[in-house]
């Protein structure tokens, strides 16, 4: 009896230790983000949506590559981002001039982009041109542009970095597209069919990919109140996800830190990992 009550103290603290350890190891490891360390490309990041990408790679501790057209909302993203962030946790963004129109020059933005940090683990496909107006009010040469933005800009970068995903095999595609990829609509032909071709190309290549376990995934949104339509001014940084939440689940996908695993068949590429 004696021997035992020397014994139970010990154990007891033995076992309350224990499982203290265990409670922590499992908490950091439900802290732990999917996409720390990642190298992850998002075009357009200084659209709504991209911006919102951005911050929430970039609080994961990504190492985000940003891509956009306006140098100066580039550098007013990147200062936000690090304002915000703990330096200690995060990395400070690289920056990528890119026009997604500008065919000729998006093989050597990817170059580019591969020259950062030698790989690119996540690559957001974003950047996208709107048009809205009568089939017979929207030129050739505007259907022939909104066709490079939304379709050979995409596809034209994603073909550049695939060669390094392959090699590697891993590696995630995102195709941010459109509900208008999948139905048509009065008033948007040239960007419903854009959005349409690119919706084929990364199905198939969804398939293609299989193989060399690189995921190609396509979120097809229906509308985003972006902060071009809720601004808050002083505080970006606050989710546009709150409205959005009902219509895109993109961001608990993020959060959950599962970025979009490939659907297996290749078939149905819209909602594949988002509802519409
Ligand atoms: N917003 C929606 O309701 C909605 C719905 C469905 C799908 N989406 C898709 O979501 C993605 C992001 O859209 P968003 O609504 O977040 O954008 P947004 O806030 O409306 O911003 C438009 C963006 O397009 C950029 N842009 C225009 N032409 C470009 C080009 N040639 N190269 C690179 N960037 C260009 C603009 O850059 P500058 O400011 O530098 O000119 C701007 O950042 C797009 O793929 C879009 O099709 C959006």
């Amino acid at each position: 009896m004696g021997i035992l009550a020397v014994l139970a103290l010990p154990l007891l603290l033995f076992g309350i230790s224990g499982i203290i350890y265990i409670y922590q190891t499992v908490r950091w490891l439900l802290s732990k983000s999917a996409v720390q360390n990642k190298v992850v490309v998002i075009t357009d990041a200084t659209s709504g949506l991209g911006k919102e990408c951005s911050r929430v790679f970039h609080a994961g501790g990504a190492r985000l590559v940003l891509c956009g057209r306006t140098w100066e909302k580039l550098e007013t993203l990147y200062d936000a981002l690090i304002n915000v962030a703990d330096p200690s946790m995060t990395y400070a963004p690289k920056l990528i001039f890119l026009d997604i129109s500008d065919i000729n020059c998006i093989r050597d933005v990817a170059k580019e982009i591969l020259n950062c940090y030698g790989c690119v683990d996540i690559l957001i496909n974003n950047a996208s041109m709107k048009v809205k107006g009568a089939v017979q009010s929207i030129s050739l040469e505007l259907d022939k542009k909104i066709m490079d933005a939304n379709y050979f800009g995409p596809i034209t970068l994603t073909k550049a970095i695939l060669p390094n995903m392959i090699s590697r095999r891993t590696g995630q595609i995102v195709l941010i597209n459109s509900i208008q990829g999948k139905i048509g609509i009065p008033f948007r032909a040239a960007y419903a069919a854009s959005k349409h071709a690119a919706v084929g190309f990364f199905d198939c290549l969804r398939a293609e990919m299989e193989e060399f376990d690189i995921s190609v995934s396509t979120v097809n949104p229906t509308f985003i109140c972006s902060y071009h339509r809720q601004p808050a001014p002083g505080n970006w940084e606050a989710s546009i996800w709150k409205s959005l939440a009902p219509l895109c689940s993109i961001h608990s996908l993020f959060q959950k830190g599962c970025v979009w695993p490939a659907p297996r068949g290749g078939g149905g590429g819209s909602l594949a990992h988002s509802k519409q």
